[in-house]
């Protein structure tokens, strides 16, 4: 089952966007690297998102493929953006179940340990009957292992703060982006809590910012509450006081980079691209790393060699 809601399943065309400067693109491994005022402690954080497995268009066999070539690359973190289910929201749990068990190879082939945002498709059960889950996430958290929807996870001298930031609403649009105020209560508590001086790294699977509807509909076009997070400038003024040099994102499937005055906000591709069926906005398939050593933020997407089938 693949239910309509993700916002635009079927796109052609790669962003790769710098908002303050100029697109640097490297063959089949597009590269950018980016100066920054204050050094910053050395960190590798390998990243990928939007999984979207299923049992046809040969995904488990693209996954073992991800897999082995993520496996091999040094990494202080493994970080995934969510959407690791094709089905979710208003799917029962067991009709997911089999999608967190092909989800689950995945892993194995992989290795280590991943720590997930959830995505809009991660979960179950929403609202309709005959079986509505009392608790969307229960289901994503219990086969992924998440304690905490949003939760911090300290690696070597920085703080990855991973949001929750899909937020269940009523009518067809079924979820918006958002971040609850609990959520925002809880984020202003940690950074009361975080050193002024430690950089934070933000995980969420619902953009803070995206040209991506730019680039596929018009210059124009407003952009919606189910493609970016709609209070995301709220939560960003939280940050004021912090060093945040980067913001990973999900969910829109493409490559694309916005340097917003030195804040970066990476859009990491996706695992399946285009819902499995070929590229995407011409993001390929694959994964991301991101390295910050001394003065420099580089981020490379990885094609790992996937062509669509079926
Ligand atoms: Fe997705």
């Amino acid at each position: 089952m693949n239910l309509p809601s993700h916002p635009f399943p079927g796109m052609h065309r790669r962003q790769f966007l710098k908002g303050l400067g100029v697109a640097a693109l490297a063959g089949l491994r597009p590269v950018w690297s980016a100066s920054v005022p204050d050094k910053l402690p050395p960190l590798r954080i390998l990243y990928y998102t939007d999984v979207h497995s299923r049992p046809d268009l040969a995904a488990p066999e693209a996954l073992a493929k991800a897999a082995a070539a993520m496996k091999p690359i040094p990494a202080d973190i493994v970080l995934c953006g969510g959407d690791v289910i094709n089905t979710g929201l208003r799917a029962p749990a067991s009709d997911c179940e089999p999608l967190f068990d092909i989800y689950d190879e995945f892993l194995k082939a992989l290795g280590r340990p991943v720590e997930h945002a959830l995505g809009n498709h991660d979960l179950a059960g929403i609202s309709d009957p005959p079986n509505p889950a009392a608790n969307p996430r229960e289901l994503a958290m219990r086969r992924l292992g998440i304690v905490e929807p949003y939760r911090t996870v300290d690696v070597g001298d920085y703080r990855v703060m991973i949001l929750d930031s899909v937020e269940v609403i009523p009518g067809p649009q079924i979820y918006r982006g958002y971040i609850s105020p609990v959520q925002k209560a809880w984020i202003a508590d940690v950074l009361a809590r975080t050193p002024r001086e430690q950089p934070i790294i933000l995980l969420t699977h619902i953009p803070f910012r995206s040209t991506f509807l730019q680039a596929k509909e018009s210059p124009m076009a407003a952009l919606k509450n189910n493609l970016v997070v709609e209070n995301a400038n709220e939560v960003l003024d939280l940050f004021r006081d912090h060093r945040l040099p980067v913001v990973l994102q999900g969910h829109l499937h493409s490559d694309e980079h916005i340097d917003w005055a030195g804040r970066h906000f990476i859009q990491g591709g996706a695992i399946c691209a285009g819902w499995w069926k070929g590229p995407n906005l011409q993001t390929d398939f694959g994964f991301g790393l991101l390295e910050i050593a001394d003065n420099t933020i580089r981020w490379s997407y990885t094609p790992y060699g996937w062509t669509a089938k079926g």
